[in-house]
């Protein structure tokens, strides 16, 4: 049995979840490593539909166990929230293990969040477009060291004396920067005192969880969030989210050794799309740009945004999957572009009359980017009924075909809807 890393390689939204759903019944333990309420990650069962936010998207197999790792940072409230309303479809929630290394988002994160957004907005800079969860300020503290981590909620004076000292400073932050009320260390004291003691059956030692399961040879999915153009360091900063979201991070932040992961694979989709602001270079303003979003059902889970939406990015695309080092590719919403004549894909940017294949980290150069475009022929068919890889229209194929080329990664597996089943596997 295997460790796999599925990890997103666009700006988010690639349809993660998803292909976790689909593979979780052949997996023992499904892991988030990164990131936290920000992920939107959306898996459809008959007629009902199942937004994941913070467990993992494994949890509706039934034998699946579901760990939140130690890069994951969480948001009490909303946790318990989420838990609960899983546990109303008779969802067995002991299946869930929370790191007690993993921090917490406090009240103040989430204010801080949308205040910050706000100071950008007024003070001219352009907004990061966050998911207001808090999650940039949850992470500045972690590595300011004086983050809340969930053992630190565990130990009732421990978390009293911590929390009165970064209130301090956030109290300070808050009403001598912002103009904003202090926040009172009894009301957060009391409330989140609470949540400790409704999540503490879930909290472990998720290391030594994982390395039980490595050593008993479990099947494990690594389940990334965000994506690969939203990482920290790789991503278009700063209008990215606050963690590493590439396979590198994806032991780090389970806890898992780095050559315990076996295969690593990338989701794309057939085109690209967006939320938030940022340099988007194959970014269409036009009918086909509209057309996508509406077929394509592009309207953020988290945050109930219009995603912008553009044609596949080559350039983008091979970045990430050498970023990942891809082993394979899972190309999504292919029955998205079935009623487009002529489609078309950026193959590199030309940038002050060169031509060139890999992103600028200077972002102003990015967003000067001009995409170069080959076009393809599209295939006029509905391929959403299509369940073999023979059946599929030849122009399809041949556009899946050059989209292996451009990103120099085999395609497994192709989606044609959002349900379960709508998925062909290609290899
Ligand atoms: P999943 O896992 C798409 C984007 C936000 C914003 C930027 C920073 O569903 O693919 P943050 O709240 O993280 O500080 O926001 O990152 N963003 C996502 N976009 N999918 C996501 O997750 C995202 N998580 C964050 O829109 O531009
Ligand atoms: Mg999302």
């Amino acid at each position: 049995m295997a460790v796999v890393a599925v990890i997103g390689a666009q700006w988010g939204d690639e349809g993660k979840g998803r292909i976790i759903d689909e593979m979780a019944a052949q997996t023992d333990v499904v892991v988030r490593f990164q990131g936290g309420g920000n992920a939107g990650h959306h898996v459809w069962v008959g007629d009902t539909q199942f937004t994941f936010h913070q467990v993992p998207s494994g949890i509706l197999s039934p034998n699946t166990h579901c760990v939140i790792g130690n890069g994951v940072v969480i948001d009490p409230p909303a946790l318990l929230e989420e838990l609960r309303d899983l546990a109303k479809h008779g969802l067995d929630m002991t299946r869930v293990h929370i790191s007690d290394r993993a921090h917490v988002i406090m009240p103040y994160h989430t204010l801080l969040d949308q205040l910050e957004e706000r100071d950008r907005d007024s003070s001219g800079a352009e907004m990061i477009g966050t998911t207001a969860k808090g999650i940039g300020p949850a992470y500045v503290d972690k590595y300011s060291r004086i983050g809340i981590r969930m053992a630190d909620l565990l130990d009732v004076d421990q978390f009293r004396t911590k929390l009165a000292y970064v209130l301090r400073f956030k109290n300070r932050l808050l009403t001598q920067i912002y103009g904003h009320s202090p926040l009172s260390l009894e009301e957060i004291h009391h409330e989140y005192y609470a949540y400790a003691r409704e999540l503490k059956p879930y909290i472990t030692d998720t290391r030594a969880y994982l390395q039980a399961a490595l050593d008993d040879k479990q099947a494990i999915l690594l389940e990334g969030a965000q994506g690969s153009l939203l990482d920290v360091d790789f991503g278009t900063y700063p209008y990215v989210t606050a963690s590493s979201t590439v396979a590198g991070n994806a032991s780090a932040g389970a806890g898992l050794p780095p050559n315990s992961i076996d295969d690593v694979i990338g989701v794309y989709k057939t085109y690209i799309t967006r939320v938030g602001t940022g340099p988007m270079p194959t970014e269409l303003h036009d009918d086909t740009g509209e057309h996508l979003a509406i077929r394509g059902y592009e309207i953020g889970r988290t945050t109930g945004r219009r995603r912008r939406c553009g044609w596949f990015d080559g350039v983008l695309g091979r970045y990430a999957a050498k970023l990942n080092g891809l082993q394979s590719a899972v190309m999504m919403k292919l029955d998205v572009l079935d009623r487009i004549p002529t489609l078309k894909v950026c193959t590199a940017y030309k940038l002050n009359g060169e031509v060139i294949t890999t992103p600028p980290a200077n972002l102003h150069l990015l967003a000067a980017c001009e995409p170069v475009y080959e076009e393809l022929p599209g295939w006029g068919s509905d391929t959403s009924g299509i369940t073999h890889a023979a059946e599929l229209p030849t122009n399809a194929r041949a556009y899946l075909e050059r989209l292996e080329a451009i990103i120099e990664t085999p395609i497994a597996a192709v989606s044609v809807g959002p349900k379960r089943g709508q998925t062909i596997t290609l290899r």
